[in-house]
């Protein structure tokens, strides 16, 4: 007798075999929100050490599943790991976000040598691995990176900013060393993309968290290009691989950025109308857009905003997903309401 391949809901609506109800996940499903990981948290020294210890990164990924059962787990780790994985100091201070030995000159740009990412972030793929082994086969797993123009503004500025005035400088000053910071990104982070792919990642997504602060003239050179050859390297070596961007804040610039970059699907946040969300699906898929803080502080809110969205994106290429990560004041009965609804859908 043929074996049955298990259908895998997620890659399905991604190919366009639509169902009755939309996949759907959470971005930052893995993480302080649930009182399961912060207890591992609290036992494991620093937030890094968790994303290399595969036991501790594997058991946090599988966490949200086993409570809202979502259509796909997302690998516990962190855009912020191709920046370690080529050498450049990270730490992450508790309360203060991740802090990275600035590199805010051409020098120091010009300095950051494409290293062996692969060797480096080995761990990742291990964990990888496990969760794979555990994960029940009709649910997807993601792997990602950062988009190379958001990980360049935390090398540049050595960690968060709030408008990323030396990464724009740099990139209108110098460049060349910003074009070869650029390289080195796309290339490491192909790199990544394709190891956790080969160590069992169904789907991959970039994140560009800061494409929105891009003025319009650079918008194709730092945020297009770099994905769009980020995409087409990933799609050589993984031609079956799925990939959604996630370009958050771009606005208008959504129209044509999935054709643009090559992308499967695209993410949307939650400044898009739902009109617009059922336009772009003509395009790509579609996946976005609740708003986290609606999902953390009004629940009917939240669940009156799902059920329009579940009812006009229904039978379309659509994701259901937040749009942007969940925060971690959101209480585990919003999220549970939320998903039983998206469940339940018919
Ligand atoms: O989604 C998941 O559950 C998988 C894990 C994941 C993390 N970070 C774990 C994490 C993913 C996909 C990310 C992506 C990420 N990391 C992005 C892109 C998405 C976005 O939010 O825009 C960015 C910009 C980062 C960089 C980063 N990591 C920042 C700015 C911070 C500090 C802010 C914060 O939320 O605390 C982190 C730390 C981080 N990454 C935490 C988690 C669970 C919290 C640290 C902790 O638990 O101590």
């Amino acid at each position: 007798m043929r074996s049955m391949k298990i259908q895998k809901h997620f890659l399905e609506t991604l190919k366009g075999n639509v169902g009755k109800r939309p996949p759907f996940w959470i971005m930052r499903q893995a993480g302080r929100y649930l009182p399961e990981y912060r207890k591992v948290r609290e036992n494991t020294g620093g937030f890094l050490d968790m994303c290399f210890t595969p036991d501790k990164a594997a058991e946090v990924t599988l966490q949200p599943l086993r409570r809202f059962d979502m259509d796909a787990a997302i690998i516990f780790s962190d855009i912020l790991v191709i920046p370690y994985a080529l050498d450049i100091p990270v730490t992450f201070v508790k309360g203060e976000g991740p802090k990275l030995e600035p590199s805010n000159s051409p020098d120091a740009l010009k300095k950051i040598q494409l290293k062996d990412v692969v060797a480096n972030l080995k761990p990742v793929y291990e964990a990888i691995e496990q969760v794979r082994a555990e994960l029940s086969p009709e649910k997807a797993l993601i792997g990602f990176c950062g988009a190379p123009w958001t990980v360049a503004t935390y090398i540049i500025e050595g960690g968060s900013s709030r408008d990323f005035t030396t990464t724009r400088q740099l990139a209108l000053q110098a460049p060349e060393a910003f074009s070869h910071l650029m390289d080195v990104l796309v290339e490491s982070s192909a790199l990544h993309l394709v190891a956790q792919v080969k160590a069992g990642a169904d789907v991959v997504q970039i994140f560009d968290s800061w494409a929105g602060v891009v003025p319009n003239e650079e918008f194709n050179n730092w945020c297009i290009e770099p994905v769009k050859k980020l995409i087409t390297r990933v799609k050589t070596l993984c031609p079956e691989t799925p990939v959604i961007a996630f370009p958050k804040g771009i606005g208008f610039r959504y129209s044509n950025y999935a054709e643009l970059t090559g992308a499967d699907a695209v993410g949307v946040d939650m400044t898009v109308p739902l009109a617009n969300m059922v336009g772009l699906e003509k395009q790509s898929a579609v996946q976005g857009n609740l708003d986290p803080l609606v999902l953390a502080y009004n629940k009917e809110l939240a669940l009156k905003k799902a059920r329009e969205m579940l009812t006009s994106m229904q039978g379309k290429r659509y994701i259901f997903n937040l749009g942007h990560g969940i925060i971690p004041q959101t209480p585990i009965e919003n999220v549970e309401a939320l998903c039983t609804l998206i469940r339940e859908w018919k």
